[in-house]
C-alpha cells in the first residue's frame, strides 16, 4: 500500500529521520551525538531555549532530553506508529511505568487486560498501589468491557495479541467503548514491532514498545518507546518523563535507528519462518494446541487477518499430556534454541512457561505445559529439525495420533511490505 506521498512504507522507513546534506554532502547515517552539556551563544539564546523547551518544542538543551540522534529516532518512530511525539525511554518496561503514571492519579482506576506483560503487575503492586490507583485486570474474550468502566477510570491498558498465549483483541471495538466514556487507550505493540500492526489508527491513543526486541532486532539494546496521538497526551508524557529523569544514550538511539532500516525484512523473514515451524508444532502427536494467530485454526486468527498485515517470530505451544519435567527436557534438548526469556532478535530462544503466568490469562484452560518459542533467522529446515530431535529425545513414548494437516483454504498472508501506512 502506499503512503500519501506516494512512497511505500518500506521506503518511507528507511529514510525517516535522514540527516540534511549539509555543503553538498554528507552521511547516510545520523551522527551519534553524545553529550551531557549543550552550550549557549549567550544567555539570551539559554532563556529562549529553556522557554521554547518547557513549552514543549523538542529543541536542544540538555543531554537528558536528547538531541540529534534521539531526535531522528523519535521522528522515525513517530511515522513508524503514525502518531503525534514519540518518547525514549532505557526499557520496554520503563515505557510502560511512564504511561501508567504519567495517566493516573490517587483515586483513579484503570483496566488492565490480563494476558498483558506480567511484570506489569510488579508496577502495580509496588508503585499504584501506594498511590491509591485501583488496577483491575479483566478478560477481554470473557467479561463485559462497559459494564467494568467506573467514573473514575482513565485508562484502559491492552496488548495484542497478549504475551505468552497470543490472544488477539479486538483493539476497535474495545477502544470505542473506552473513548466514548472519555478513557485513554494505551497497548503495548512490542509484537509487531510497529510494522505488522497500527493500533493508533485501529483506536488507541498511545502505542507502548519494547525496542530491545525487533527494532533493535540483534539482542545487544535495551529500550523502550512510547508514541502519542495528541498534543495533550504529548503534554502529559513529557512532564511525566521529565519528573523521572527518563533518559536513553546517543549510542542507544543510533542501534535502535539502525535496527528500524532493516525491521520489515527481518520481520518477513521471521514470519516464514515462525509460519513452518508452527506447521510442524501443529503435526506433532505431543502437541496439543500451537498459540499463533497467523494459522488460521486459531480462534484470533479472522481479527488477526482484518487487523494485522503479518505476524512475528512468537509461537508457543501447550503439550498434549506432558509433565512439567518433560517440558524442561524438551527446552533442554534444543540446540538451536537458546533458553532465554527475551525475544526480537535474530536468534532463536525457547523457554517453558512458569504456570502462575498462564492462570493469569482468564482464557487459558487445562494443565499441560506451555513452551514459547521466539523464531529466529536461521534456515527454518534446521529449526525444524531442532524441534524433531528434542520431541523425541524428551517425550520419546508419545503416542497419541498426529492431528490431520491443516487445511489449505484460507491461507494466511505473506507480508507485503509497506501494508499500512507509516
Ligand atoms: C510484550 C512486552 N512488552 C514489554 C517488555 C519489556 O521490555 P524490556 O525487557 O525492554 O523492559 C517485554 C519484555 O519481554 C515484552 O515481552
Amino acid at each position: 500500500m502506499s503512503a500519501g506521498n506516494g512512497l511505500h512504507d518500506a521506503t518511507r522507513l528507511l529514510h525517516a529521520g535522514a540527516p540534511q546534506l549539509r555543503a553538498g554532502s554528507g552521511p547516510v547515517n545520523v551522527p551519534v551525538v553524545r553529550t551531557s552539556t549543550v552550550r549557549f551563544e549567550n544567555t539570551a539564546a539559554h532563556a529562549d531555549h529553556h522557554h521554547r523547551r518547557t513549552a514543549g518544542e523538542r529543541v536542544a538543551s540538555y543531554g537528558r532530553h536528547g538531541l540529534d540522534t534521539h531526535r531522528a529516532l523519535e521522528d522515525a518512530v513517530t511515522a513508524l506508529e503514525g502518531g503525534h511525539r514519540a518518547f525514549l525511554t532505557p526499557s520496554g518496561l520503563s515505557a510502560i511505568t511512564l504511561v501508567l503514571l504519567a495517566l493516573l492519579s490517587p483515586g483513579d482506576h484503570a483496566l488492565v487486560a490480563d494476558g498483558v506483560y506480567a511484570p506489569l503487575r510488579r508496577v502495580d503492586s509496588t508503585l499504584l498501589k501506594r498511590l491509591n490507583i485501583t488496577v483491575e485486570y479483566f478478560s477481554p474474550a470473557h467479561d463485559d468491557l462497559a459494564s467494568l468502566l467506573r467514573p473514575n477510570t482513565r485508562l484502559l491498558y491492552l496488548e495484542s495479541p497478549t504475551s505468552l498465549l497470543y490472544e488477539v483483541l479486538d483493539l476497535p471495538a474495545l477502544s470505542k467503548i473506552a473513548r466514548e466514556r472519555g478513557v485513554t487507550v494505551a497497548t503495548d505493540n512490542t509484537w509487531s514491532g510497529g510494522w505488522f500492526y497500527k493500533p493508533l489508527a485501529l483506536g488507541a491513543n498511545i502505542s507502548i514498545q519494547a525496542a530491545t526486541k525487533y527494532i533493535s532486532g540483534h539482542s545487544d539494546l535495551m529500550q523502550g518507546i512510547v508514541v502519542v496521538d495528541s498534543p495533550a497526551l504529548a503534554a502529559k508524557l513529557l512532564s511525566a518523563h521529565e519528573a523521572l529523569g527518563l533518559t536513553i544514550g546517543a549510542d542507544d538511539a543510533y542501534l535502535a535507528l539502525r535496527g528500524l532500516r532493516t525491521l520489515p525484512v527481518r520481520l518477513a523473514q521471521h514470519q516464514r519462518n515462525a509460519t513452518e515451524v508452527a506447521r510442524f508444532l501443529q503435526q506433532q502427536a505431543q502437541v496439543g494446541r500451537v498459540y499463533y494467530p497467523a494459522l488460521p485454526e486459531d480462534p484470533g486468527h479472522a481479527l488477526w487477518r482484518r487487523d494485522f498485515s503479518g505476524a512475528s517470530g512468537l509461537v508457543s505451544f501447550a503439550f498434549r499430556d506432558a509433565t512439567a519435567a518433560e517440558a524442561d527436557a524438551f527446552v533442554d534438548a534444543l540446540t538451536l534454541f537458546g533458553i532465554g526469556a527475551s525475544w526480537g532478535g535474530y536468534e532463536s530462544l525457547a523457554l517453558a512457561a512458569q504456570p502462575e503466568r498462564l492462570r493469569e490469562h482468564r482464557q487459558w484452560q487445562g494443565n499441560a505445559p506451555v513452551v514459547r518459542l521466539h523464531v529466529g533467522l536461521e534456515d527454518p529446515g534446521d529449526l525444524v529439525a531442532d524441534l524433531a530431535r528434542a520431541f523425541a529425545k524428551a517425550t520419546p513414548t508419545a503416542t497419541a495420533p498426529a492431528p490431520a494437516p491443516a487445511p489449505a483454504a484460507a491461507p494466511f498472508r505473506e507480508l507485503s511490505a509497506g501494508a499500512h501506512l507509516l
